[in-house]
C-alpha cells in the first residue's frame, strides 16, 4: 500500500515540509471559512425580523471577545510567517556538503553539467540521499526551474547566478519544468529529474563522455590569457586566484566580500567594479567573448582553486 508521501508524490526531504504548511493553511483557511459562514446562516435565522414593527435591541461591545478575535488571528499569521521564513530560509542556504550542478537555460531547453564531468540536455541524474546544489544562469531571458516533486521552484535569471538546492528521497523519474513564461517555447521547455540509487548512479557517472569540466577551465583560463595576469605565486599585474573561491577579498573602495559565483562573474564581465586592494584597474572587460558555458567552466576551475572542492586540479604552469 502507497504511503502518504507515495500519494502527494513527495520525493525530496523539503516536500514534507512544504506540504505539512501547505495543508496547515488549507486547513485553518477552511475552518475559518466555515465558522464565518456557519455563523453567517445561523444569525440569519436566529435574529430575523419576526415582525413587521420590530425594533432591533442594541448589544454593547465585549472587550474581552475584541481581544480574542483579533489576538487570535494574529497568532495565526505570525506563527505561520515565522513557519514559512525558515523553510525559506532553509531552501536559500545549501549545505556545505552539497554536490555542485550548473545549469544553463536557453530558448527553449536546459543544460546541467556535474563537476564530475556529465553533461547533460533536458535532464538531471541525481543520487538519492545526496544533496545538490545547483548554480544556474539563463542564456537569453528569465526561465525558472521548477521540479514540483522537490517542491523547489527557482527563477533563472540572465546576468547573474541563482541557487536551489535539494536532496532526492525517493528513486524515480520527475517533471522538470520550465515556470516562467519564456516565448514560443516555453510550455516545450521540459525535462526530466532521475534519483538514482547511490550505487546506479556511481554507475551512471562512470559511463558516457567524461570531459572534466575543470580541466576545460583551466584551458579556458589560459586561452584567453588570464593566466598572464592572474600568476599562481601573486607575482602578476592581477591577483593570484588560489585559495580565493569562497573566502573574504578586501576591495580597493575598503569593502570586504566574499568571493562567490557572482562575484567571479563580475570580475570577468565587468572587471573595474569590484578591485581588489592594491590592484590597479587594468583588466579588460570580457563581456561578449565568452559565453554562459565558457563562463560556468571557468567558475568551476576557479571554484577548485578556491579550494572548496577536493579534486582542485593543479594551476597550469604557463610562463607568457
Ligand atoms: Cu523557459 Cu519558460
Amino acid at each position: 500500500m502507497p504511503n502518504w508521501s507515495q500519494i502527494l508524490n513527495e520525493a525530496s526531504t523539503q516536500a514534507g515540509q512544504v506540504d505539512l504548511l501547505f495543508f496547515f493553511l488549507v486547513t485553518v483557511s477552511t475552518a475559518i471559512t466555515v465558522v464565518i459562514a456557519g455563523l453567517i446562516v445561523y444569525f440569519c435565522v436566529k435574529y430575523r425580523r419576526r415582525k413587521e414593527n420590530e425594533i432591533a435591541t442594541q448589544i454593547p461591545g465585549s472587550t474581552r471577545l475584541e481581544i480574542a478575535w483579533t489576538v487570535t488571528p494574529l497568532v495565526l499569521a505570525l506563527g505561520v510567517f515565522v513557519w514559512g521564513a525558515r523553510l525559506y530560509f532553509n531552501l536559500e542556504s545549501p549545505p556545505t556538503n552539497a554536490d555542485d550542478v550548473y545549469v544553463v537555460a536557453k530558448q527553449w531547453m536546459w543544460e546541467t553539467q556535474h563537476t564530475q564531468g556529465q553533461r547533460e540536455i533536458n535532464a538531471l541524474h541525481v543520487s538519492v540521499g545526496q544533496t545538490v546544489r545547483l548554480t544556474m544562469t539563463s542564456q537569453d531571458v528569465i526561465h525558472s526551474f521548477y521540479v514540483p516533486a522537490f517542491r523547489i521552484k527557482q527563477d533563472v535569471l540572465p546576468g547573474r547566478y541563482t541557487t536551489i538546492w535539494f536532496q532526492a528521497t525517493e528513486p524515480g523519474t520527475y517533471h522538470l519544468f520550465c515556470a516562467e513564461y519564456c516565448g514560443t517555447g516555453h510550455s516545450e521547455m521540459v525535462g526530466e529529474v532521475v534519483a538514482m540509487s547511490p550505487q546506479d548512479y556511481a554507475e551512471w557517472q562512470s559511463t558516457g563522455s567524461n570531459a572534466n569540466p575543470e580541466a576545460a577551465g583551466a584551458q579556458l583560463f589560459t586561452q584567453y590569457g588570464c593566466i598572464g595576469c592572474h600568476k599562481a605565486d601573486g607575482s602578476g599585474r592581477g591577483p593570484s586566484l588560489q585559495g580565493v573561491f569562497g573566502h573574504p577579498v578586501r576591495l580597493e573602495n575598503g569593502q570586504t566580500i566574499v568571493a562567490d559565483e557572482n562575484y567571479i562573474r563580475n570580475s570577468i564581465l565587468n572587471p573595474t567594479s569590484q578591485v581588489v586592494a592594491g590592484y590597479q584597474p587594468i583588466m579588460p572587460s570580457f563581456q561578449g567573448q565568452l559565453n554562459e558555458d565558457q563562463l560556468m567552466l571557468l567558475l568551476i576551475y576557479l571554484k577548485a582553486l578556491g579550494g572548496t572542492t577536493s579534486s582542485a586540479a593543479p594551476a597550469p604552469s604557463v610562463t607568457p
